[in-house]
Order: C-alpha cells, then structure tokens, then sequence
C-alpha cells in the first residue's frame, strides 16, 4: 500500500457482532469475519486519511506489540475486502518511491524507454485483429491495453494489481475506449475473465529477467485465461549471460570488501572485518547492459535458455553452461540480459552494445562469491539457477 494513499470507511456496510472477539461484515453481498479491533479502525477512517496516517493513529491506540499486530493485520483485511478504501477515484494518490510498481517514477521511466514501448505497440499492430479478446497483464498505465484498443481488438481485459489501475481506467475513458476495455483489478492469477482471450500482451519481464515472475503468470494465464491456440506477446525469452570483470569500484558500492573494512578500519579504529562474514540477501547489482559495454568480457553472450512462453514447463532453472576464455583476466561477474521476440517480426534486445542507452531496464549483473583468475583457452563450467525468484551462479570447474 502506497503510504500517501487516501482511505475511507466505505459507506455501504452492515457490521454484526459474531463472537466475543469476532464480527460480521457484510460488504457487497459478500460475508467476512474480522477481528473486532475494527471498531477502532472504523473509528479513525471515518473521514478520508492516509494509510501513513492510520497507522501512526493505530501505533498510538495499540497498548501492547501483539495488539499492533493484530489492528494492523485488520486493518490490511478490512483495505483487501473494500470495508476500507479510497473515497472516489479523484483520491488516488500516486506515490514516488521508484521501488513500487504504484509509483510515478517506474511507469515514468517505462513510457520514457520509447524503444521498448514502440516496439510492443508494433507487435501488437502486428498481431490484434479486429476479433479478438485481448487480455493485458499488468497494465500500469494502460499503454499496452489502449493500443491494443486502438488496434481495433473486439475487447481488452486490462489487469492491475496496484491502485494504477484506477489511473489506467482514467486513461481508457479520456481515450474514448472505456466501452472497449475492462479494468479488473488484482493479480491476473487470482482473476477469472468472463470469456477466454485470444491474444495475451503483459510486459512483466524484471531486471533480473524472470522475477517479475513472467513464468508462473503466463503459465497461470495459458491454463486458465486464454483460448488453447492463443497468441503471446512476447512469445519467446532468451535469457543470455555474459561472463565479464565488474570493476572493483562498483564492487566496494554494493557488497562488503576487504578493501573497504580496510580503509573504514584506518578512518575509525573500528575492526569491521566481520561484516566480511555477513552474507548479503543476494549477489546482483542491478546496473544496465548498456552501462557494462566497456567491462572486459570474457566470451561472447551465452544463450543460457530460451524460453516459449506458450509451452512453459518448470518454474525453476537449472542449467550447466560453459563457455572458453577468450582473454586472460579476472573474472568476477556475469551481466543477465534477455532478448524477446515479442511477436513474428518485432525483437526487443537487452544486448549491451545493441541496446538503447536511455532504456529503462536495470539488467541484473550476479558477482560471484570468488573472483576466479582465467587465462585464455580456459574452460570454464558453471550453473545458472533461476530459484526463489531470483538468479545464482556458481562456478563448478575451470579447467
Ligand atoms: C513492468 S510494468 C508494465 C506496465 C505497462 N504494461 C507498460 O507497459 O507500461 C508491470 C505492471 O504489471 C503489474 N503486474 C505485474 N504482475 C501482475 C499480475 N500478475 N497481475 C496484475 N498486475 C501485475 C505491476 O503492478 C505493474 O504495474
């Protein structure tokens, strides 16, 4: 939840004490049981007020931690079920930290990379006719969803997870298309359409490619949302590695080095040599392919998997590659880069020299746990792991 995001108690419920600890909600149609700290919930949302402030009011309230807990985990319920929400749609408020998908800077950044936009909206010419049901994953502003409109579909089911969506159906409506295309709010894989779509557009391809999560929704969204012979946009995803030397500069901004326990030992008289030991929640930088065009590299790009978004079978990757030193160096990171076939005749490529300097994608680079010294001609064989929605490598032998 966007913290500046307005709320309200929705006006059109009808509340029943259940049980001691327990009432009963009944709010469009639909029966919930919540716990009965919602009395104090509904007493600070009477009138419209942040979600930041809510919970500043409910931390003052809450006379113990268990307590706190339980208003605030109500408080999320009663948001979920639509007891609390925004008062109109002139309420929305679209927050500015770029790490939200609910944020202005993101789709910013998104419809600023003309490159990656232009190119969907050709595949979607490309692809939707005039009879089709187009089902847009993900559709953060609309972009996706009114070309699709604009393409001539018989009709679009635009999905978002975030209050964007609300935004989006704004933009539907000031497009004349409001009659063309359905917002449906939530996850795609939580959703039903209310008819099968023949064309499926998302654009939910991450920096590190896979953890938007693109493989388990399309395989969500093939099994229960689209026509058997649908078509995808994308319709492939090649995922490559690059094997290259990170410099050491960006290393000592992301992970803790020798290097820098070193120098903070020198200014501070402060051994820190044990943060060596703290293992980090993972090894990516997230930089930009373009940005690693002057790292020496090892090899040329690795096509390390190539995925058909229509026949996806596992969730998880695990792959043994190789690839032969072409230089003599250290190497100490790959880049993680995707190419997509987003139609027949439109390719979106995230190659370092190829790509459009101002796109908005920060391809991940994986810096390995040990830096391995190569000369030229050696073998080196490694694993690629797409698991926990996130990539590793390890390197199993350079010989
Ligand atoms: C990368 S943005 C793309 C937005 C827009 N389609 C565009 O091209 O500018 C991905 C959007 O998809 C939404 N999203 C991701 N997975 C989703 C899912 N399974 N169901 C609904 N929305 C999803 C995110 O909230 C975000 O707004």
């Amino acid at each position: 939840m966007n913290p500046e995001q307005i709320l309200q108690t929705n006006k059109r419920y009808e509340i029943i004490a259940s049980s001691r600890r327990q009432v009963k909600v009944i709010i469009n149609k639909k029966t919930y049981y919540l716990s009965d700290s919602i009395f104090s919930i509904l007493a600070v949302t009477t009138l419209p007020i942040s979600y930041n402030e809510i919970i500043q009011k409910l931390t003052t309230l809450s006379s113990s931690h268990s307590h706190w807990v339980q208003l605030t985990t109500t408080l999320n319920q009663a948001i979920n079920i639509g007891l609390i929400t925004s008062p109109d749609n002139s309420a929305i408020v679209i927050g500015t930290n770029s790490a939200n998908f609910d944020s202005a800077p993101v789709h910013i950044r998104m419809l600023n990379d003309k490159t990656r936009t232009l190119a969907y909206q050709k595949a979607i010419r490309e692809v939707v006719s005039e009879n089709d049901i187009v089902v847009d994953i993900g559709t953060g502003t609309g972009v996706l969803a009114i070309t699709a409109a604009q393409a001539g579909a018989k009709h679009v089911y635009a999905i978002e997870a975030t209050e964007l969506g609300k935004v989006a159906e704004r933009n539907f409506a000031k497009n004349r298309l409001n009659d063309k295309i359905t917002l449906l709010e939530g996850l795609s894989t939580e959703i039903h359409l209310p008819e099968k779509a023949s064309v499926l557009v998302s654009e939910i391809i991450g920096n590190d490619p896979l953890n938007e999560r693109i493989i388990p929704t399309t395989k969500d969204a093939c099994k229960r949302l689209l026509k058997p012979e649908a078509r995808l946009i994308p319709q492939t995803l090649e995922i490559y590695l690059l094997p290259l030397t990170v410099p050491t500069k960006l290393i000592n901004k992301y992970f803790f080095t020798k290097r820098t326990c070193s120098d903070w030992k020198n200014a501070y008289q402060i051994d820190f040599s044990e943060l060596l030991n703290t293992p980090t929640s993972n090894r990516l930088i997230e930089l930009g392919s373009h940005k690693c065009k002057d790292f020496p590299t090892f090899s040329e790009p690795l096509l390390i998997s190539k995925i058909v978004l229509s026949k996806i079978s596992n969730e998880t990757l695990s792959i043994q590659g190789s690839f032969k030193s072409q230089i003599d160096g250290v190497l100490n990171g790959f880049l993680i880069y995707f190419n997509s076939k987003l139609s027949p005749h439109t390719l979106l490529t995230l190659h370092p020299n190829e790509s459009d300097s101002r796109n908005n994608w920060g391809n991940s680079i994986y810096v390995l746990e040990s830096a391995q010294v190569l000369y030229t001609n050696q073998t080196v064989n490694f694993t690629y792991s797409f698991k926990n929605n996130q990539s590793s490598i390890v390197i199993t032998d350079n010989a």
